[in-house]
């Protein structure tokens, strides 16, 4: 059986595109989670604290009334976490907008409220409909696919036109290379890293270089910038401590007064 550390099993979520994603979900050798770019490990057993920590995100755990309202999953995948979201917007008849793959959607739940927007965002086109409609916008484990291919300004942008006034964008689950190296260089980092590699080494990390494909704090302080210039309130927020990747990855909340 594969282990998270097989290095053939694992070069198949490596280097994922769009184009790759729609391969995984169409591949029905594959568990939900390994459809999404995930070995199981990753996900399994931690999709609902996941759930969790983006309803509080959006401000939803004590919020009731939000029927009428909207809410746009940029890049929902197909694992258990797109399907309690939509449950959960369901259930309080908020309007569910999804924007993936045709491959990654067909996958999904059909229903009077839920609209499936095919393709790539931000080009899927009449996306206009939506803007100034959209009250909550998500794009979970989403942004380092498209960071270095794609233009992050017109991706944030074309969510951003979508937000309605009190609205969020949640940009979640980014891993940003300057925390993992923050960790890796910290006592919990080398402990960590020890378990994992059962070695005395220490973990291999390099300050004063330029990573090449890498997001970093550079990038996300500078998205703070931009739209806290233009007018949102920005915040870049960890994530929950019971969560995966919580060591290396954060949260970008965008609000929209
Ligand atoms: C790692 S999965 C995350 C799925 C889900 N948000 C989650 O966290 O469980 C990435 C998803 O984003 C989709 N995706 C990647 N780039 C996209 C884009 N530019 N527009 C729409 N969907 C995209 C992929 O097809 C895939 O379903």
């Amino acid at each position: 059986m594969a282990t998270k550390k097989d290095k053939a099993y694992l070069q198949q979520f490596e280097e994922l595109d769009f184009d790759g994603f729609k391969n995984l979900a169409k591949n029905n050798k594959l568990s939900k989670y390994e459809k999404i770019g995930f070995p199981d490990e990753y996900r399994k057993g931690y999709e609902e604290a996941i759930f969790a920590d983006i309803l509080t995100k959006l401000g939803l755990n004590t919020e009731s009334n939000v029927a009428g309202k909207t809410y746009v999953d940029i890049g929902p995948g197909c694992s258990d976490l797109p399907f309690m979201l939509i449950d959960f917007f369901k259930t309080k008849k908020v309007n569910i907008v999804l924007c993936d793959s045709a491959e990654m959607l067909d996958l999904l739940p059909k229903g009077k409220n839920i609209k499936k927007e095919e393709g790539y965002f931000p080009n899927i086109k009449g996306l206009e409909k939506y803007n100034n409609k959209a009250d909550y916008v998500v794009s979970y484990s989403v942004f380092h696919y498209i960071a270095f291919s794609s233009c992050i300004y017109k991706f944030i942008d074309t969510a951003l036109n979508m937000l309605n006034h009190g609205g969020i964008f949640l940009i979640g689950d980014i891993p940003n290379f300057s925390k993992r190296k923050r960790f890796f260089a910290s006592p919990a980092g080398i402990t960590y890293h020890q378990n994992y590699t059962q070695s005395k080494t220490l973990p291999k990390v390099d300050f004063n270089t330029l990573d090449n494909g890498k997001i970093d704090d550079g990038m996300l302080l500078g998205i703070i910038a931009r739209y806290r210039n233009a007018g949102y309130d920005v915040y870049l927020l960890p994530q929950a401590s019971n969560l995966p990747m919580t060591n290396r990855r954060e949260d970008i909340v965008i609000y929209k007064p």
